[in-house]
């Protein structure tokens, strides 16, 4: 049945590669005028006066641009603002008595909460006098280490409200995770929680923040701890350990007058994965970057006040800083946290939700439409989702066919869906259609957005013709992008600019942006994004370091080298393949394996758990010694293998074969 219809759908979009906005979609798009790109060049970077001004600034800025010193680019120079009076004060005196976060959680329905933006508003700030109380001042980092709770958009305003950068670490990562990430931002404040439900079962949450805390080098003043599962379990409580919920009751009418920031200000830090095993420490400001997410959330994303916006990434990752958190609460719209997974209790979990909210938007990941794909039609088709009018992906490529599915059977062929590409150091989208604008092209992200200069070039710097594929390049700044890694202005230059630019210049014309990604462009200036070209994996939407993989997997007793590559996967996307020789005495055998996999999920956490682990007597080497990555990620996938003639160990390739095979 599923095939069948499958096979139907497939007949009928199959052969298309275009697809218009649909009419009614036009009709009320904040943005329908295809003129806005040719404006934009011309009256670039003033035209990003348009973002900025859908901001409230406590001082008007004077420069937008100021590009004396690349790439230390500063924008919106001048002015001051802050953070959470745009999504929260403003918004008071229209929207007051309107939804500001819908919370839907796990297990039961009985406790999901609506926080007006009035309550959001006092519960911000009696937590910003408590943070305050508590000797937060401006520009310290507050570590979070929080699920999918309202407590955790909460803990961001309010840091943002007293001008202390937040630093938010997923909550799936692990205790050593949480220790790296605090020590290099050296935080000396965290808010985490006691648990969580994951499938309908409580998760012990506060023993991973302990053990995290033993590895913090440094003196942590205080701990906040949000009770999500009442007394499920027992936890000791330190004497800097305070109970939020006693915190936010202390403070019950505190009113914090939000301070007013700097443009160029840091907002937060969010660590990411590199090439190295030390994870990146992005650094966003308050003024471009609250601008980006704003105007992005408004132009692409289309949000307008009176819209139920519902977005399933995680707060833990940038998607959900951007466009859960900073972007739709600087609208004043109405924006959906999920605590659960989407197949729990059943498989139509997000669309009963989007049923019963009447969602407008559903903004996801290409891995979660591929399991939808999976699970089959019957599930959305048993909720009514016509309150929807846009679909958004993001996080990796989606391929035509997933494409046509979320087309189809979610938005019933009349959502346009914007595939955005971005990452955590962009800030907000980069590369996506105007849902109102632009045909849609299945697997093609689309045309840089307005304002940006984004160029698919060949090694010598040159754009690559239609067709072809090269590396994908930002040519000028934009407000949303990071100002540098934290304490590290030399590793920023090092890993995005260092690559095309001409290091010694100070003329801005001299400086491109290398994010990474490989890419090909078409004769519409259309940009299929390919995927990363340095060692970064992409597992679900997740960003993960092979290095950082390598590491812990060395850090396990008995193995003497280890390789880590991406294999394909149908849900995820990538995943994990590690090659590993044991060290003398030691045996590659399950023990040992169980052991390797522990090793991964205690340094990183359960998101970047082996799929396979492989043990080699060797690795297959170049002559100079690099481990050849290529041939390995060809047998993780099986496919015919690449060129050995270059290897210094050629017989060791068909022999690591033979063991995958066997697996
Ligand atoms: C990949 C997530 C193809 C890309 C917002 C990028 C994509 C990395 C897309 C950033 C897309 C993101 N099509 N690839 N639409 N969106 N990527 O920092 O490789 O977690 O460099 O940010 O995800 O991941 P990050």
């Amino acid at each position: 049945m599923q095939e069948e219809q499958d096979v139907e759908l497939e007949a009928r979009l199959e052969d298309r590669e275009r697809f218009e906005p649909p009419e009614s979609f036009v009709e009320q798009a904040n943005v329908s005028d295809e003129s806005i790109y040719e404006a934009f060049d011309e009256e670039w970077p003033e035209c990003w006066e348009q973002a900025a001004d859908l901001l409230d600034w406590d001082e008007e800025y004077e420069t937008v641009l100021d590009d004396s010193n690349p790439p230390f680019y500063e924008w919106f120079t001048g002015g001051e603002l802050n953070a959470s009076a745009n999504c929260l004060d403003r918004h008071l005196e229209d929207r007051g008595d309107e939804a500001a976060i819908e919370w839907v959680g796990e297990p039961t329905d009985e406790e999901n909460r609506t926080y007006t933006y009035e309550q959001l508003h006092r519960e911000v700030n009696e937590f910003a006098a408590a943070l305050r109380d508590m000797g937060v001042g401006e520009d310290d980092v507050v570590t979070m280490y929080m699920p999918m709770v309202p407590e955790l958009p909460i803990a961001m305003l309010a840091c943002a409200r007293i001008g202390a950068p937040h630093s938010v670490v997923f909550a799936g990562f692990s205790a050593d995770a949480l220790a790296t990430r605090m020590n290099a931002a050296d935080s000396e404040y965290l808010v985490t929680c006691d648990g969580y439900y994951r499938r309908g079962d409580p998760l012990e949450h506060k023993a991973k923040a302990d053990e995290g805390l033993e590895g913090v080098e440094h003196e942590v003043s205080d701990v906040v701890v949000v009770d999500r599962l009442g007394d499920t379990y027992d936890h000791p409580m330190a004497e800097t350990h305070h109970d939020y919920g006693d915190l936010v009751a202390d403070h019950e009418g505190a009113e914090v007058e939000p301070v007013a920031r700097d443009a160029e200000d840091m907002l937060f830090l969010m660590y990411t994965s590199g090439t190295t095993g030390q994870p990146k420490g992005v650094k966003h400001t308050t003024g471009g970057y609250l601008a980006w997410t704003a105007w992005t959330s408004q132009a692409v994303l289309d949000i307008k006040p009176e819209d139920t916006y519902f977005c399933s990434a995680d707060i833990g990752w940038i998607t959900g800083h951007s466009y859960i958190v900073y972007g739709p609460l600087a609208l004043g719209t109405t924006t959906m946290m999920y605590e659960g997974t989407p197949d729990h209790p059943e498989r139509d979990r997000l669309w009963e939700i989007i049923e019963e909210y009447e969602a407008t938007q559903l903004y996801t990941a290409p891995t979660a439409i591929r399991a939808f794909m999976k699970w089959g039609t019957e599930f959305p088709d048993k909720h009514d989702l016509s309150s929807l009018r846009l679909l958004g992906t993001v996080g990796e490529p989606i391929n035509p066919r997933a494409w046509k599915w979320y087309y189809k059977h979610i938005g019933d062929e009349s959502c346009p869906i914007i595939d955005t590409w971005w990452q955590t150091e962009t800030g907000g989208m980069m590369v996506t259609t105007l849902p109102g604008v632009k045909d849609m092209k299945p697997g093609s992200a689309g045309p840089p957005l307005p304002g940006l200069d984004v160029q698919v070039i060949n090694p010598s710097g040159e754009e690559v013709e239609a067709g072809q594929a090269g590396h994908l390049t930002v040519q000028k700044p934009w407000p949303g992008m990071l100002r540098t890694l934290y304490n590290n202005d030399e590793r920023y230059i090092e890993e995005y600019w260092a690559e095309y630019s001409d290091t010694d210049s100070d003329d801005p014309e001299d400086w491109v942006y290398f994010p990474e990604d490989g890419a090909k462009i078409d004769e519409d200036g259309y940009i299929t994004v390919l995927g990363r070209v340095d060692d970064v994996l992409n597992v679900s939407g997740h960003r993960l370091g092979t290095m950082e993989i390598e590491s812990a997997i060395v850090g396990v007793e008995g193995v003497a080298e280890a390789a880590v590559v991406g294999g394909n996967h149908e849900v995820k996307g990538e995943a994990v393949y590690t090659y590993v020789i044991t060290e003398d005495g030691y045996e590659g055998d399950d023990e040992m394996r169980d052991r390797i996999v522990e090793g991964v999920e205690d340094a990183i956490g359960p998101i970047a758990r082996p799929e396979a682990v492989v043990f080699t007597p060797e690795l297959p080497k170049t002559r100079s010694g690099k481990i050849m990555r290529r041939l390995l990620e060809d047998i993780a996938n099986g496919d015919e293998l690449g060129n050995t003639s270059t290897l210094r160990n050629p017989d060791i390739v068909s022999e690591i074969e033979a063991k995958v095979s066997d697996d």
